[in-house]
């Protein structure tokens, strides 16, 4: 039994969380639109081709904004290919994925997805084959009211209203090799601030996400990130992150390094874009992105990048997810609360079948990854602003690194409510752990709502079309609360949630 202590205080806050933290990622690639959201002929399909059983748990993962409809796919995408009349839409070789994109699905079959389900879209414009002429077009059709050419097509498309789309991305990892048309630093942050210019005179209510480095490995990364907003930083409110967590000497203790990584990745993002600030002599904070982040490296190899022969909807990066990358998974949603003042928007990626919380047959089931959890209850319980945690745990050291400590855990509490919600992870893989949470100045009588637990004894269990219950939460009866004081025993290798509100 290890012994670990978390003291919050309600006058110390990181930030308020932004919801559009808890966001997911929809890119035509492989089967995440097309047999994943969409899929017309399906027994459980809607009217307008959307999957019921996919819907619903999506409703029950509770993402609060979704990235669409690229990845790499949005620097060959020509938005107009997919509007209008479906009969009238192009048949496209797709050169980012190898595949043939049929544009049965656009922007405003996604739109429609989207308000269902009240999630708000977020929008990329491709930098890649395209640029600002394109995009500043592509905005018009969706947020300009009417009496011009393309916001009047909308409305012939049968959208009356602008679609008033607000959060934009500028292209995307426009540092990759493997981009489509890749760019300089100098190239693409004088792209992106002319595209910027356009596309804010179109409409002045946006925000504008520049892209920053593909991977914390980038060999230009960092000085990219000072070269892309020397240029653009006036026109820009945010700078992307990215990042795939990777177990590839298939150990669990080191696999955990990577949500300190994760952390440090997000400091020193902070920090260059601070510095351009300085250099400029402004007190304009650009926010951070995390616009694409999950764990994969088993879905990775050639064979499951590209399918020879452009396939329609292949079954590309079909990543099977086990206990051990729910915890990573869980450590990195701990992460991104724990940096609320400058991380505000964040997509899981991807949102179905292509590492994706959830899987689907084409056909037939709809399941839940081992990954779907966290996010859930994350986005579930995670509402108000995060105080600061302060940890008392023994660490490990570890070649991804230094110093890990063994609870990861982050604090959110909503006033309005009186709830507190405590995250955290109990990174120790053979002891049980206690601990003492001390909540001052929250309130002395509370109640334990929820106290929750993803434990499974073998960190590779995974979740299948036919047993997709093998890794499911369950309650902790180990949780007391007495006043101001919280015990708790967490069980090795796992993920925990506490939900208490003061009365
Ligand atoms: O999410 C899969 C791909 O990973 C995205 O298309 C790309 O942006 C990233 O490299």
């Amino acid at each position: 039994m290890i012994a670990t202590r978390l003291v919050v205080d309600r006058d110390f806050v990181v930030g308020d969380l932004d919801r559009r933290v808890f966001g997911t990622f929809v890119e035509h690639m492989g089967r995440c639109v097309y047999t994943g959201i969409y899929e017309p002929d399906h027994p459980d399909a809607d009217a307008r081709g959307y999957r019921k059983d996919v819907m619903e748990l999506t409703r029950e993962l509770g993402p609060t904004i979704v990235r669409y409809p690229g990845g790499n796919f949005l620097s060959g995408y020509n938005w107009e290919d997919g509007v209008g009349p479906r009969d009238k839409r192009p048949r496209r070789l797709d050169l980012a994925w190898y595949s043939t994109e049929t544009n049965q699905f656009g922007t405003n079959e996604f739109i429609d997805w989207c308000r269902e389900l009240g999630i708000e879209p977020m929008y990329g414009v491709n930098l890649g084959t395209r640029g600002p002429d394109h995009a500043r077009h592509f905005i018009e059709y969706c947020n300009h009211p009417s009496g011009t050419a393309l916001s009047d097509l909308r409305r012939e498309h049968g959208y009356e209203k602008p679609h008033d789309i607000k959060f934009w991305c500028l292209g995307n990892e426009m540092d990759g090799p493997w981009q489509i048309c890749r760019k300089t630093a100098d190239e693409y942050g004088r792209a992106a601030l002319e595209t910027a210019k356009l596309m804010r005179m179109v409409d002045p209510t946006i925000q504008l996400a520049a892209c920053g480095s593909s991977t914390h490995d980038m060999a230009t990364y960092g000085a990219w990130e000072d070269r892309v907003l020397d240029h653009c930083f006036e026109q820009v409110d945010f700078i992307s992150l990215h990042t795939y967590f990777e177990n590839r000497k298939d150990s669990t203790a080191e696999f955990f390094g990577n949500i300190e990584i994760m952390n440090l990745f997000i400091k020193e993002i902070v920090a260059v874009a601070d510095s351009v600030a300085a250099r400029k002599h402004s007190s304009k904070r650009i926010m951070l992105s995390f616009d694409e982040w999950n764990v994969w490296y088993k879905a990775r190899s050639i064979n499951d990048l590209r399918k020879p022969g452009w396939p329609e909807a292949p079954r590309l990066i079909e990543e099977v997810y086990n206990h051990e990358d729910a915890l990573v998974v869980g450590g990195a949603l701990i992460t991104m609360m724990n940096n609320a003042d400058r991380v505000k928007t964040a997509c899981l990626a991807q949102l179905v079948n292509v590492i994706g919380p959830i899987m689907t047959e084409p056909g037939g089931k709809a399941w839940r990854q081992t990954i779907f959890y966290p996010f859930s209850q994350a986005s579930k319980f995670g509402h108000g602003r995060v105080l600061q945690p302060i940890i008392e745990s023994p660490s490990y050291e570890a070649e991804t690194f230094p110093e890990i400590p063994y609870l990861c855990a982050a604090v959110v509490d909503d006033r309005a409510s009186g709830t507190t919600t405590i995250f955290a992870l109990n990174r120790h893989l053979t002891d049980e752990m206690t601990l003492d949470i001390e909540l001052r100045g929250l309130g002395t009588t509370r109640t334990l709502d929820h106290a929750i637990e993803l434990h499974h004894t073998n960190m590779k269990a995974v979740n299948t079309v036919d047993a997709p219950l093998t890794v499911a939460p369950s309650a902790n009866t180990n949780v007391s609360v007495d006043g101001e004081r919280i015990r708790a025993v967490f069980k090795p290798g796992s993920w925990n949630v506490i939900v208490t509100t003061a009365r």
